[in-house]
């Protein structure tokens, strides 16, 4: 028996089919493919990252602080709402989030639901958790109209809506997040991954949290904060909910440097979150674009845009990585997901999508 055939023998037989999870990383020129903010820091914000790493360079044989007490104070601040760092937790990446709420509150004998189209890594944080998947549909535009009786009818332990989700970028109005929440009887995760994105006084489940112990936001610092690198993902939850983490997190799992810079760019959030607003006002130009040569998009919150519909999406996918642009192969059949780039980045996906397709 070769050794990759003893190995498989061994492994858990629900993880079996499975192939490692991940957008591709290839190095082109033009980077649409991961919904990052494609702003680097500034010399100013790097030096404040850097300054904030020398000033802990020293106590690195020493464990971090494994409640990231100063972080989680930052992020409270920064949600607003109210909320103090009791009510807030973090992680490597609202991934790592996921995965912990679901060790928590999923597992084996356990399901979650989402409804489909939407963040792949639900169902898979899912699938290695031992938590049984779910998946629930939504309406023809993607919206969310019978959400709260699929959770009637599955009654799942953990319920994901994503707003503005990946990759349609709907949002989800709070009414029926509202009545998702008093529809289900385990946890229900807003995940709000794209939340800096949305259009002007679309509220955020934040506000929803108050009386409803079994709410949980994510958010992350990977989007709008231009901190991808960085892997900082955190919640906003009632405090048994963080309580209920700890019994899962392992022992320091989030390093001092990484608590470091987080607390910088948090400090200096400013610069990154002024990008935001030019990022909004590309994605609705670039959507009008897209729609004015013919082609369907779906309405986006977020800093991303799905749009299609393709006949053979791949050989559109493989055409503009070939003119060096690299977008998403994702979604309904038919569809692509580009992410917002800065102005000279959307030129040049335009410039290769109308050769490509010859618009
Ligand atoms: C909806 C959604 N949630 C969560 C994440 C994970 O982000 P991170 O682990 O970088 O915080 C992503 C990343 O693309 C996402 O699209």
């Amino acid at each position: 028996m070769t050794a990759p055939d003893a190995i498989r023998g061994l492994l858990r037989a629900d993880l079996r089919h499975l192939h490692p999870y991940g957008a591709p990383q290839l190095d082109v020129p033009v980077q649409l493919n991961t919904n990052e903010n494609p702003y680097a820091p500034s010399q100013r914000l790097q030096r404040a990252i850097a300054d904030a790493v020398a000033a802990v360079a020293g106590t690195l044989n020493r464990y971090p602080d494994r409640d990231a007490t100063d972080l989680r104070k930052d992020l409270a601040d920064y949600l607003g709402h109210g909320l103090t760092a009791r009510q807030v937790w973090a992680a490597n990446g609202s991934n790592e989030v996921i995965q912990q709420l679901l060790q928590a509150f999923g597992g084996p004998g356990r399901t979650a639901l989402g409804f489909e189209p939407s963040y792949l890594m639900h169902p898979l944080i899912s699938q290695v958790t031992g938590t049984g998947w779910t998946e629930g549909s939504r309406d023809a535009g993607y919206g969310l109209s019978t959400a709260p009786e699929q959770v009637r009818r599955h009654r799942p332990d953990v319920v994901f809506v994503t707003s503005p989700n990946n990759p349609t970028g709907t949002s989800v109005p709070l009414a029926l997040v509202e009545e998702v929440h008093d529809a289900a009887t385990g946890l229900v995760v807003v995940d709000e991954a794209y939340a800096e994105f949305a259009r002007a006084g679309t509220p955020s489940a934040l506000t929803l949290l108050p009386g409803r112990p079994r709410l949980v936001v994510c958010r992350t610092m990977s989007k709008a904060f231009a901190a991808a690198g960085t892997r900082l993902g955190y919640l906003a939850a009632d405090p048994a909910v963080v309580d209920a983490l700890l019994l899962v997190r392992l022992p320091y799992h989030l390093s001092t440097v990484t608590q470091a810079v987080a607390r910088a760019a948090l400090a200096n959030r400013d610069e990154p979150l002024a990008t935001v607003e030019a990022l909004r006002r590309s994605r609705d130009d670039l959507v009008g674009w897209l729609r004015g040569h013919g082609l369907t998009v779906a309405d986006s919150d977020a800093n991303f845009i799905l749009f299609g519909v393709f006949g053979d999406r791949d050989a559109v996918w493989q055409g503009l990585l070939d003119r060096g642009v690299l977008i998403r192969n994702t979604g309904p059949k038919g569809w692509l997901r580009v992410t917002v780039g800065t102005p000279a980045e959307n030129d040049a996906f335009k410039q290769a999508l109308t050769e490509e397709c010859s618009l």
